[in-house]
């Protein structure tokens, strides 16, 4: 395409996970949770009015960014921006914080939108490799780069870098470190409290999995008001529309219904682990919404995807590096892990 620029020649694009539009399918492939949103997200939905669809929304989300500082112990809102997705505000931090040329770190295998936010810049995308069983290794902490992805957990391997890790590794880290929780409300822990103990920490969050909320296009980050300040410039004037304004709100103060869900999915993901290893599959503990399965020999874990989508279960898999033993399979309800497992058995020829 001789009218675009030269350095999208190269450049791909991201690929989101497919979205049926039959609504048979049991859908276990882009990490959705499966219970609804609070009821109070509707409510404020409905509450909205026209009013507030003919002005323009509050250009900053004060009052979003109010309730997220009370919830995540910051002074207030001058500690958070919020964004039209995480992955938007993924996008903002490459284009604040890196120039084209310059080298960002990320570990391998991750979330592969940060190469293509790389590339889209003219920045390059350093990874090193996570070791087999995919913890980070030492070069990791002695790469320097502007800027560094530090994913926690980890996407698609669910694993969470140990909390003294991460602590490490921000105290040695010259550049600024993002570090992506946005699977973190189904871990043991966190790592919010460190926008406040390092200045160069911006902490993300994702209202689209623990929330239940991936329709609406709401993500949060938390940094030192002077990151923060340089965010402002860089995003679009009104980047978070009045009906996320409003339903983040509503999600934010309706925590508890956030963690209900949370718990169920975090019990269903245990059930399913067992199961999975009762197959023959070798998969870690994870720390998120979801499981990395993986096994040798036949059939492969590409055509037992195939074969599951062929009956209507949707799973990931990833055309990628070390991952081509594996599927990646979402943390759905009891039922549709029960048909998955159920599916599983008759293509791998189990007894129950
Ligand atoms: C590791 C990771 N970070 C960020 C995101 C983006 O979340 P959002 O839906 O808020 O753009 C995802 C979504 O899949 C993810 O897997």
């Amino acid at each position: 395409m001789k009218y675009a620029r030269e350095l999208l020649r190269d450049v791909d694009g991201y690929t989101p996970g497919e979205q049926p539009r039959d609504a048979g399918v049991i859908k276990l492939n882009t990490n959705e949770n499966p219970y609804p949103p609070s009821p109070r997200v509707l409510d404020a939905v409905r509450g909205l009015g026209a009013e507030a669809l003919r002005k323009y929304p509050d250009p900053v989300a004060t009052a979003f960014r109010e309730a997220c500082a009370h919830r995540y112990g910051y002074p207030g809102p001058e500690w958070i921006i919020a964004g039209n997705g995480m992955d938007e505000l993924l996008a903002l931090a490459v284009r604040t914080f890196v120039d084209p040329g310059d080298r960002v770190l990320a570990m391998y295998p991750t979330y592969s939108l940060y190469d293509v936010l790389c590339r889209l810049h003219g920045a390059e995308l350093a990874t090193v490799d996570l070791d087999a069983d995919f913890g980070l290794t030492e070069d990791f902490f002695t790469t320097p780069a502007r800027l560094c992805f530090f994913t926690r957990p980890n996407a698609p391997t669910g694993r969470a870098a140990p909390r003294a890790e991460v602590e490490r590794f921000c105290a040695g880290f010259k550049g600024v470190i993002v570090i992506d929780e946005a699977y973190v409300d189904f871990a043991e822990d966190n790592c919010m409290d460190l926008a406040r103990r390092f200045d160069n920490v911006i902490v993300m969050r994702t209202f689209s999995k623990s929330f239940s909320l991936a329709g609406m296009r709401i993500g949060v980050a938390v940094a030192n008001p002077d990151l923060v300040n340089e965010f402002l410039k860089t995003k679009d004037s009104y980047n978070m529309d009045a009906v996320s304004q409003a339903v983040g709100l509503a999600a934010v103060e309706d925590y508890a219904h956030m963690e209900r869900n949370v718990a169920r999915v975090r019990a269903t993901r245990a059930r399913l682990i067992g199961d999975l290893r009762r197959l023959g599959f070798v998969v870690g503990d994870s720390q998120a919404n979801f499981v990395l399965a993986r096994k040798q020999g036949a059939p492969s874990a590409w055509e037992l995807f195939d074969a599951l989508r062929k009956r209507a279960i949707y799973v990931r898999y990833f055309d990628m590096r070390r991952l081509e033993d594996a599927i990646r399979i979402t943390v759905g309800t009891d039922n549709e892990c029960a048909a998955l497992v159920a599916a599983l058995e008759t293509l791998l020829d189990v007894q129950a």
